[in-house]
Order: C-alpha cells, then structure tokens, then sequence
C-alpha cells in the first residue's frame, strides 16, 4: 500500500516545521507543503518526500488540485498573534474564517480528510473569572460554554472567527460526511517559534518572544497589568505527539475536537517573567545576562484599545488520553529551557534592534 500524502498548508510556522521534522524523520509519507516563506525549514527542503509550493496559502487559486492530489489535509495557516486583534480585526477575521472556508468545502468536497488547528481560545475567559473569582474551572471540548466580551473588545475577532470556522467544519462532517479533526493548542511553546521584532519580524510577537528580546537586549520585561493572568505552557514536542496520534488513528480521532495543552505548566504571566529571568541567567553566554528588570505596563498603552484578556486557560486533556492515548510530558523548566536556548543560538549574535513603536 502506497504511504499516505499530506497537504499541509502553513508549513513553515513554528508548528508546521516541528511536524514536518517529525513526520519526514519517522515515517514514509510524502508531503506537500505550502507557505509564503520556508525560513523555518529550510534545512528540511532537500529531503524528496517533501514538496515545497511557496505560495500564499489564501490567495492561491489552485488550491483545490492540491487537495486532491492528497489524502490528509493538515490545516496550520492562520493569522494568530493577539496584537493584531484589535489593530487589523478585519484581516483578522479573512484569515481565520473568511479565506480557509474554500479549503474547508475543498476537503468536504473531495472526500479528504482534515485535521484542522484551531485555537483554546475558543473558550474565551472563564464563567467564574468574569464575575470576579478564580476562573478555576477546566476546559471541557464537548461541554465547555465560550465565554466572549462585547464587539467593541476586538480582542475576540480572532477567538469569535476560529469558533465559526469549527462550527462549518462541524456542520460540513453532520451534512456532507466530512471527516475532520479539530485541534485546540494551548500556548505551544518551542524552538523556532515566533520571531525578534526588528530582527526577522514587526510589531509584538507572543509573550516567550517578547520577553525574549528584552532579556536578550537588556530591556525591561514587561508585564501587561501586572501579568496576573494564567497560562499553561506546551512543549512543541509533546503537540507534535499528538498530533501524530491524529494522523495514525483516524479510527480514534475521527470527528473530534482535541484540547492539546500541558495542565501541569500553569503560570502568571509575572512568574513566567521571573522563571524566565532566572534561567537566562543561567543559561546565557558569561556576561550577558544582565537585566532590566521587570515593568508593569497597560494594556492599552500595550496592544491600544480594544485588547481584553483570557483569565485563566486549564484544559481538561482527558479526552486527548483516552481516545489517543496522548500525556503531555515536558515539565515547564524543561520546556523554557530548550525553548531559550534555542533563541540565544539563533539571536545572540545578532544587531540590537530597535524597539516597537509601543515600547
Ligand atoms: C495567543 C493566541 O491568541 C492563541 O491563538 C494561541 O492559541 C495562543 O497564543 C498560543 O500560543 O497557544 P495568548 O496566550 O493571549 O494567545 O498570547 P500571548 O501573546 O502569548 O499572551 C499571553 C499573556 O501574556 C497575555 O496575558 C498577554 O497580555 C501577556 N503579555 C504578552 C505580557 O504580559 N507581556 C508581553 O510582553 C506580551
């Protein structure tokens, strides 16, 4: 039996270029990649069973021939760095609903089946978070309420369109028989990902790159009101396992909504900045780790106006372990560690960039 082909448009981002290590390294499948750019996997681009199509993945009119000349299709392109919610909420929504309907119709279609990364913040912020508690309850993919602000909170373009997209997804799988697996990443975190403003990118990355380039440059870290909101932190590796899953065990995944996040990796956004601070310490070459401390700053005066914030995010996982037997197993220092060191090899030599305009 010939090994399956992938279509996996939005390769080149930081998930896609962790999979397609992955996938090129420990299987026999062809894959065929699309992306703007192939900065991120360069050094997979010689291997012959992968195909790189550079392209606008929304833009390109053929789309449609690359689903069909494939059996999986691995959704990965999207628009999904919360400074621009609230700055170009326009393009937001193009991107992450608009434009990957056509692709969505292509797989249904087709008869292809797609595996389509969406994002936790679906659920939005938490019941007892908005009416002023601990915003203690866990993610639940089939039972969770999505909990968004007001329209004038451009915040929640992005969570509001990748909610409609899963509903067509969902409702393409009850009417035309679509086979389809959502995945839900809950702050994925790694080698590779994101980008040094000034440096291979503008405006403001996520928040691991952003203190990145203060401690990197000696700038102050700066927590958005105070850094009390809460995230869970993922491995890289441990999503690419379960992604793999997905892919091997359709039987299992099939019409499923997944929540891929490590619960055991809870942090404030300050104690990530002070974990942070102190394993670039120890990590960072002889002498350059000194540090500007860390700043408080406003959200408005941060992301402008119309930023709001998720609480608290704790996925409930046990669907992802039952179903395709997935444990989160990189620990929190491990995961930093691995991840900081990464960018002091690719950025430590180079120039000092400039500061973004709100910085
Ligand atoms: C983002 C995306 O919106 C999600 O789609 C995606 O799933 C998620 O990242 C992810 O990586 O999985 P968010 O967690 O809000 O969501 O992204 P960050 O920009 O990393 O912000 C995390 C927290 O850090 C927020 O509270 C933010 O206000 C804060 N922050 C960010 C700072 O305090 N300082 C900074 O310099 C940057």
């Amino acid at each position: 039996m010939q090994p399956p082909v992938l279509f996996i448009p939005g390769c080149s981002g930081f998930i896609g270029s962790h999979l397609l290590e992955r996938i090129l390294a420990t299987t026999g499948y062809r894959v065929v990649g699309m992306d703007r750019s192939c900065d991120k996997i360069r050094h997979l681009l010689a291997n012959d069973r992968l195909e790189f199509v550079r392209s606008d993945v929304y833009s390109c009119q053929t789309i449609g021939t690359f689903v069909k000349s494939c059996d999986i299709v691995i959704s990965l392109a999207a628009l999904c760095n919360p400074s621009l919610y609230n700055t170009i909420p326009i393009t937001v929504i193009d991107n992450n609903f608009t434009q990957p309907r056509d692709l969505v119709r292509s797989c249904a279609e087709q008869g292809k089946r797609l595996i389509h990364f969406s994002t936790c913040e679906v659920y939005g912020r938490t019941l007892s978070g908005y009416l002023g508690g601990k915003g203690e309850e866990p993610f639940r993919e089939d039972e969770s309420p999505y909990l968004l602000g007001p329209i004038g909170a451009q915040r929640w373009t992005y969570a509001c369109a990748k909610q409609l997209l899963e509903r067509l997804i969902y409702a393409y799988g009850r009417e035309q028989g679509l086979h389809y697996t959502i995945v839900r990443p809950f702050n994925f975190i790694g080698p590779r990902m994101d980008y040094i403003p000034g440096i291979d990118g503008d405006g403001v990355p996520r928040v691991v790159a952003c203190f990145m380039e203060a401690l990197l440059f000696n700038r102050p870290l700066r927590l958005v009101d105070g850094g009390r909101s809460r995230r869970v932190f993922t491995y890289i590796d441990d999503a690419v396992d379960a992604v793999m899953a997905m892919i091997e065990r359709p039987d299992r995944a099939d019409r499923q909504v997944f929540n891929i996040g490590n619960p055991a990796n809870e942090l404030t956004i300050a104690e990530l900045a002070r974990r942070m601070a102190a394993l670039y310490a120890e990590l960072a070459p002889a002498g350059a780790a000194r540090t500007a401390g860390i700043v408080s700053i406003s959200a408005e005066e941060f992301y402008g106006p119309g930023y709001e914030d998720s609480d608290r995010r704790i996925p409930d996982v046990s669907k992802a372990r039952e179903r395709l037997g997935w444990i989160p197993k990189t620990a929190i220092d491990d995961a930093l560690r691995a991840t900081i060191l990464a960018f002091i090899h690719d950025y430590a030599s180079a120039p000092c960039p400039a500061r973004a305009a709100n910085g």
